[in-house]
């Protein structure tokens, strides 16, 4: 029996802290009782952490369709840089993962990543927003989230009857099947760039108001209330909208949210110099939304991390501002983004990256803790002395669009255990 141990750290999970040394049999990938054991091959994880791996709710990895922006591999690798195990994958590629032929395609392809790839699929059909993808067949390939993410779904009798399907459909591992919203309304929203407020006046930007994403927010939770039906809130950036899921949650509807690091770390100031690696749907928002996104965090409106990880190439975030794609790179400096803004615990901060994100995501089996024996090894071990420069061009991913080159963060991804196998060592992919 091939064993690996991690030796010297303190275990956070969501039972609490305790000092533990870890043994890994590497032929199933489980944990195994550590006392007296001796192991084939040692990590030090001394001064460090050792927590559940993280999982990701919202990934784009451009595979099929942009593999010169990101493929599958390149974007795990990034993701297990990150400390995470698990990440659910959006359905933007080329062509639009809405069909069983696109959802096996990326299952093969992430069968030798550095994570587990779960991969989410179209609510409509192309993700045009007129006719429903074939939920059941691809819910019984094993997809477990719907989303258009890009745009959000705006006929409001097409998402109601998305979300009578997707509760009437039963699948083997009794998980619900979610649906998550980009919330958007395009009549509002189009033609923004930015925020709208003092700093699209000011840079002659057109600007997407606060209301573009409130309203579907709004609508979502009513069409939850009318339906029963399970939504989630992809990347909300906006006061308004944590209020009205704070209430969602309060009248016991069964909506949940994710946040991202640049709406809890970044405003709508960063895009004076017209410079579109600040360029992102939702767009940055204020200093008081900024605020409220981080309250929400630690209050428990909303739910987990996520990072909208949107990796674009160097062409086309040269272009214009009012021209370039939108979307951020954010895989790898999630987690300290996190410990370094949010004032939070590293349990909690466990709770936002790992523990309610592999809920929500129906994985909760293998990703998300507790860390004990009998379970799957999948792990972060971090370092939260190490404070550290980011330099958005030294990462993984075949892209660089990171708004937080230069940025000091404190706390950093040591070791990355996936399944029992260290795919990650001292800050360097192994494969
Ligand atoms: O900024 C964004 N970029 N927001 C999205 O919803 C999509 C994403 C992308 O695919 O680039």
């Amino acid at each position: 029996m091939s064993t690996l141990a991690l030796r010297g750290g303190t275990v956070v999970d969501s039972k609490g802290e305790r000092k533990a040394d870890l043994v890994i049999d590497q032929a199933s990938g489980r944990l195994i009782e550590a006392d007296g054991v001796s192991a084939d091959q040692e990590l030090d994880a001394s001064g460090c952490a050792v927590v559940p791996g993280f999982v990701d709710l919202h990934v784009h990895l451009r595979q099929p369709g942009n593999e010169a922006a990101e493929t599958i591999e390149s974007g795990s690798r990034s993701a297990a840089l990150g400390g995470f195990t698990a990440i659910v994958s959006m359905p933007n590629t080329d062509p639009c993962t809405d069909s069983a032929a696109v959802v096996n395609d990326v299952m093969a392809l992430a069968a030798n990543a550095l994570c587990e790839i779960k991969p989410s699929a179209a609510i409509t059909l192309g993700r045009d927003g007129v006719a429903l993808a074939p939920m059941g067949e691809l819910a019984a390939l094993g997809v477990r989230m719907f989303t258009d993410d890009g745009t959000g779904l705006q006929d409001d009798q097409l998402m109601r009857r998305a979300l009578e399907y997707a509760s009437s459909l039963v699948v083997d591992d009794g998980a619900d099947i979610v649906l998550s919203q980009h919330c958007e309304a395009s009549a509002l929203s189009q033609g923004g760039v930015m925020h709208e407020g003092g700093w699209s006046s000011r840079l002659g930007l057109p600007g997407q108001p606060a209301e573009a994403e409130e309203l579907m927010v709004m609508r979502d939770i009513a069409l939850s209330r009318l339906t029963g039906g399970r939504v989630h809130l992809q990347h909300l950036s906006t006061a308004g909208s944590v209020e009205m899921v704070r209430q969602a949650k309060a009248d016991g509807l069964p909506v949940t949210a994710e946040a991202t690091p640049h709406h809890f770390s970044l405003t709508d100031a960063a895009c004076a110099g017209y410079d579109p690696v600040f360029k992102v749907h939702p767009p940055l928002r204020t200093d008081v939304d900024v605020e409220a996104i981080r309250t929400g965090l630690r209050d428990g409106t909303i739910d987990a991390v996520a990072t909208d990880h949107a990796p674009h190439t160097a062409d086309a975030k040269e272009l214009p501002f009012d021209q370039a794609p939108p979307g951020m790179i954010g895989l790898e400096t999630a987690f300290a983004l996190a410990y370094t803004h949010l004032g939070l615990s590293l349990m909690e901060i466990v709770r936002l990256l790992a523990t309610n994100p592999a809920r929500i995501a129906g994985l909760s089996d293998r990703h998300g803790g507790p860390i004990v024996p009998g379970r799957l090894a999948n792990l972060a071990v971090v370092d939260l002395s190490e404070q550290w420069v980011v330099d958005g061009a030294a990462t993984a991913s075949l892209s660089s669009n990171s708004p937080f080159h230069g940025h000091s963060v404190t706390g950093r991804v040591r070791h990355t255990i996936f399944e029992g196998e260290p795919v990650v060592i001292d800050g360097k992919a192994t494969r």
